[in-house]
């Protein structure tokens, strides 16, 4: 059985092939409206979401199937062993997504379970993500090969995933990150990168940016943490580091990148929002696309592709 935690046990193929699947679920979205009839999917989040949720519900509905919203909080999750819970779950419906706090629970949820496990974005890895943004460049730029690309922001779950998927495509990533976000470290996964000659760190951002294809940025402080009074003096502290990696119009003023970020966005810190919706932006592209490439995704893991 296939799970998506993270790109270890896929191939270039793999990643290739559910791309163009993505593109070409987006074309003749009524060619798939009958594929995952009768078949229910697990949703299960213990933290906040607007895209993830949204579009596997949506993606579940115009696929035939059926999806159930999980509120950590709410279910028995919150009191009970993981590998309980699961194990009853997967006997009642055909795949789970979960959006969890920490990997190590979601690696629990994915040995415990007899349906595949869908990585809705944990402290490490954010694939369903990466999907969705590799599908959007090569919406827009045609091909993925030989690409630069400029992740600028914190070293997090989305930069851990987009080195995974950018080195498996034979894209180059530069990463500027000024913060290793401790959770999101994986030595072997950087090390595997780093092997491929694809892979690049620098603090330079003008000197990274001014010959990419593509720019994207994310975050610099979770969602939830933002109005955590707990967490104000280390978002200060971040604030006040990450302030000259902002991406704005006077960074770009001779750039012809495309710009991304997977959202939700804090305008003004990590970009100027005279960016969000300037004519390169793909950003609203990129989070559209989610819907299609979830569905990609659910098709690949349940077999119907
Ligand atoms: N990019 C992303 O995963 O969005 P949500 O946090 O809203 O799901």
């Amino acid at each position: 059985m296939e799970h998506l935690i993270n790109f270890k046990d896929w191939t270039p193929r793999d990643v290739e092939s559910i791309i163009a699947k993505a593109i070409e679920i987006k074309r003749d979205p009524a060619k798939f409206r009958d594929s995952l009839l009768e078949k229910s999917l697990a949703m299960i989040f213990q933290k906040t979401s607007t895209r993830t949720r949204v579009s596997f519900e949506v993606a579940m509905t115009q696929l035939g199937g059926h999806a159930i919203y999980l509120d950590w909080l709410t279910t028995q999750f919150k009191l009970a062993d993981i590998r309980d819970e699961i194990k009853y779950l997967s006997r009642n419906v055909d795949c789970i997504v979960a959006r969890l706090k920490r990997n190590a629970d979601l690696m629990k949820m994915s040995h415990a379970s007899e349906v595949p496990v869908i990585n809705g974005c944990d402290d490490k890895y954010h694939p369903c993500q990466v999907i969705s943004d590799l599908m959007t460049i090569k919406e827009h730029k045609g091909q993925l090969q030989k690409l630069k690309i400029v992740y600028v922001g914190v070293h997090n779950n989305v930069c851990n995933s987009l080195i995974e998927v950018c080195t498996m495509t034979c894209m180059q990533i530069t990463t500027v990150t000024p913060i290793i976000h401790e959770p999101a470290q994986d030595a072997e996964l950087l090390e595997k990168a780093k092997e491929t000659g694809l892979y690049n760190l620098t603090l330079d951002l003008k000197g990274a940016v001014k010959d990419a294809d593509v720019v994207y940025t994310d975050s610099w402080v979770d969602m939830e943490l933002f109005f955590d009074p707990k967490f104000k003096e280390e978002k200060d502290e971040r604030i006040k580091l990450m302030m000259p990696y902002q991406i704005n119009a006077e960074l770009l003023k001779d750039s012809k990148a495309l710009i991304m970020h997977d959202m939700p966005i804090h305008r003004d810190y990590e970009i100027s929002g005279e960016l969000i919706e300037a004519p390169l932006s793909i950003i609203y592209d990129q989070a559209e696309n989610r819907l299609h490439s979830e569905k990609a995704i659910l098709l690949k893991l349940l077999h119907r592709e």
